[in-house]
């Protein structure tokens, strides 16, 4: 862990009561800085005040799309992270409302308060994407450079780590069901990274280690399929599943069926962002704008996974260690 000789800041995260946040509040409370955690519903939030020292870490009411509201989180901070994505849409949470003009409006509320800025975006993110989250992710890449000149934009590929969405998920799905979906053969790379190496690209970020205007690519030790991350999920779960490939035709229609449907198992919206590889590119390699340039080490799958997977292992796999 990076070491600081600066003074403690008041560091204001939207969306810090997320899946990230939590491991970021923590990366930000042991290097001494103050933290604001502004989100819808604070309440849900009250699990991170232990993270710090009493009256370090505090939450706020804000609504990315309720620019009062952001303004007021913002107020005194000296660096502001906003952390918030959605991963479908839900009434008034569009991707646009939250993904584009919420970020402009961090954007503009992080620079009217004179602080710095830090945007979550994710690789993937592309103008001329046809998924409307990757797109307006670039969006909100585009409101955060255009608005706070020295920015930085953190783009990791997919995340894993114990509250994660993606290995949880499949792994709970693997309990019940004797199939396990690969949508196009399950061919799309990914390099799954650990919310610890993320949560860390963010604090350094604070500490001013991220170069101002510059967009950093996180991706973990291994490129693996989609398929590939089954597999080791499998491994790592003691089971044996069989795989079935969805085309994508088929998927579409999937997305678009689930999609309308409450829990929202698949949207067409993650179809369409399936349909391309989400690794570090090779600019990002070259330039050193990646964990390793940053001199963080990667976690790998193999050796984080099993220590939050092995609750779904079937009844009688646990170790003796896991269950004292
Ligand atoms: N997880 C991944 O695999 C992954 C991969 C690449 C990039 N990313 C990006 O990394 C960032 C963090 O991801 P995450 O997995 O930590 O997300 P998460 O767990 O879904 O957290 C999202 C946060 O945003 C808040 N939020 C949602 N709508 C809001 C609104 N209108 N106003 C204010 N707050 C709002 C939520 O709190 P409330 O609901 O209480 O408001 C929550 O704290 C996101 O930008 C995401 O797109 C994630």
């Amino acid at each position: 862990m990076a070491t600081i000789s600066q003074k403690p800041k008041l560091v204001t995260i939207f969306g810090g009561s997320g899946f990230v946040g939590r491991h970021l509040v923590q990366a930000l409370t042991k290097r001494g800085h103050r933290v604001r955690v502004a989100c819808r519903n604070p309440n849900l939030a009250m699990h991170l005040q232990p993270l710090g020292n009493v009256g370090q870490v505090h939450a706020v009411q804000a609504n990315l799309r309720n620019r009062a509201s952001v303004d007021r989180a913002v107020a005194g901070a000296d660096h502001v992270i906003n952390l918030v994505g959605i991963l479908h849409e839900s009434g008034r949470q569009t991707f646009d409302a939250v993904q584009d003009f919420g970020a402009r409006a961090v954007a503009e509320a992080a620079r009217a308060a004179g602080a710095k800025l830090t945007q979550g975006s994710a690789i993937g993110a592309n103008l001329d994407s046809p998924s409307d989250y990757a797109r307006t992710k670039a969006l909100g890449e585009k409101a955060a450079l255009e608005t706070v000149k020295d920015a930085v934009i953190i783009r990791p590929s997919i995340i894993f780590g114990p509250e994660d969405k993606f290995f949880n998920r499949f792994a709970n799905m693997a309990r019940f069901s004797p199939f396990l979906p690969l949508i196009g053969g399950g061919e799309t790379k990914f390099q799954p990274v650990y919310v610890g190496d993320v949560a860390e690209a963010y604090a350094r970020s604070v500490d001013g280690t991220l170069k101002g205007g510059k967009v950093y690519e996180l991706g973990g030790p291994e490129v693996l399929t989609f398929r590939q991350c089954m597999e080791e999920m499998l491994e790592v779960t003691y089971r044996k599943r069989w795989f079935v490939t969805i085309p994508w035709s088929v998927a579409r229609l999937q997305g678009r069926i689930l999609g309308m449907l409450p829990g929202r198992l698949l949207t067409l919206d993650q179809v369409k962002q399936l349909g391309n590889d989400n690794v570090v590119s090779e600019a990002a390699i070259k330039d050193k704008r990646t964990l390793p340039g940053l001199g963080i080490a990667q976690h790998s799958l193999a050796a984080m996974l099993p220590a939050y997977l092995w609750r779904y292992r079937p009844a009688g796999q646990f170790t003796r260690k896991q269950l004292l």
